[in-house]
C-alpha cells in the first residue's frame, strides 16, 4: 500500500475536500445516490483528518444530488454531441471524466487551482483525449491553449460561488466568444446564500469566501448575449433529489414555502 498523501489546503482549494468527502461516505452507503467508487478510493489515499469538512453521510446529498443532476446534464449534452470539448471548472478532486467516461471524440480538461491539479495528476491516472489544467479559472491565457472549433460544454460545479461577479461573466463571456456554440452548466447561490455564508459550516471552516450571488436566470442573460436559457431550477427540484431520506424531503418541502430558500442554491443551463 504506498504512503497516504498529505493535503494541506485552505481557503476555496480545501472546500474540494468537502465535496469529495461526501461523494465517499455515499459511496458506502446502502442505497447511494451517485456512487463514486473514485471518491472512496481517493479519500482511501488521502491523509487528512476528514471529519473537519463538516460532511457526514447524513449532509452528503447536498453534494451528491448535485453531482449526479450535473452528471445527468453533462450525459445528456455528450449524446447529442461526442465532439465536444469539455471544460470543467473548478474541477477540485471530482472524478466526472472517469464517471461519464466520454467517447473518444471528446477532449475534456479539468481545470482547477495548481495546488489542486497536481493533487489531481498524483491520484487520478493519465487518459488519452484528458488534461489537467493548473490555473485560476479567471486567467484567460489557460483558454487560449483550447481548440477552439468545436461545440463546448462548460460545467462549473460548486465554483461560481467564489468568484466575484466580474470574474465570472468574464470568464463566461470569453467562452462564448471562443466557440461557436455550446451550454453552460454551472450551480449558484443567490445572494441570501451569499449573506447567510456564515452558516455554511464548509466555507467557513475552510477559511474560504463566497462572493457571487446569482438571483436567476436574467442576471446572466442580460450579462451575455447571445446566450439562451435552458433550465434553472432550485437543486430541490431535480430529479436526483427524489432518492434522498425522508427527514431531508421534509426539509426541503419546509424551505420550498419561502422563494429565497428554495432558490437558495440553483442549477443553471443556457446554450449559445
Ligand atoms: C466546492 S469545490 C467543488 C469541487 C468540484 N467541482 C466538486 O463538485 O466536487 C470548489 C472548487 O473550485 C475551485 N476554485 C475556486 N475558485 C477557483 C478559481 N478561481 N480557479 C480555479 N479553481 C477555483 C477550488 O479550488 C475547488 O476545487
Amino acid at each position: 500500500m504506498p504512503d497516504k498523501l498529505r493535503v494541506d489546503l485552505s481557503g476555496a482549494p480545501q472546500t474540494m475536500l468537502a465535496t469529495l468527502h461526501a461523494k465517499a461516505l455515499d459511496a458506502d452507503l446502502p442505497h447511494p445516490i451517485l456512487g463514486d467508487r473514485f471518491a472512496k478510493e481517493i479519500v482511501d489515499r488521502i491523509d487528512y483528518d476528514w471529519s473537519r469538512t463538516a460532511i457526514t453521510a447524513a449532509n452528503s446529498p447536498s453534494v451528491t444530488t448535485r453531482s449526479a443532476h450535473f452528471d445527468r446534464w453533462a450525459r445528456q449534452y455528450l449524446a447529442v454531441h461526442p465532439k465536444a470539448v469539455v471544460l470543467h471548472l473548478g474541477c477540485g478532486l471530482d472524478s466526472r471524466v472517469f464517471r461519464l467516461d466520454p467517447g473518444p471524440d471528446v477532449d475534456w480538461f479539468d481545470v482547477d487551482y495548481p495546488d489542486v491539479a497536481e493533487l489531481r495528476t498524483r491520484l487520478y491516472p493519465d487518459r488519452e483525449h484528458y488534461r489537467v489544467i493548473a490555473a485560476s479559472v479567471t486567467d484567460p491565457a489557460w483558454l487560449t491553449e483550447i481548440p477552439a472549433d468545436r461545440p463546448v460544454l462548460v460545467i462549473a460545479e460548486g465554483l461560481t460561488m467564489y468568484l466575484t461577479r466580474d470574474d465570472g461573466i468574464a470568464l463566461l463571456r470569453r467562452i462564448v466568444d471562443q466557440f461557436p456554440s455550446g451550454e453552460l452548466h454551472f450551480d449558484a447561490f443567490n445572494r441570501l446564500g451569499i449573506r447567510s455564508q456564515w452558516a455554511n459550516a464548509v466555507v467557513r471552516r475552510a477559511g474560504a469566501r463566497l462572493d457571487w450571488g446569482i438571483d436567476g436566470p436574467d442576471d446572466i442573460v442580460h450579462a451575455l448575449p447571445g446566450v439562451r436559457l435552458l433550465a434553472w431550477l432550485s437543486p430541490f427540484d431535480s430529479p436526483t433529489f427524489r432518492d434522498v431520506a425522508w427527514y431531508y424531503r421534509a426539509l426541503a418541502q419546509a424551505m420550498s414555502l419561502v422563494p429565497s430558500l428554495r432558490y437558495m442554491a440553483q442549477y443553471h443551463r443556457y446554450a449559445f
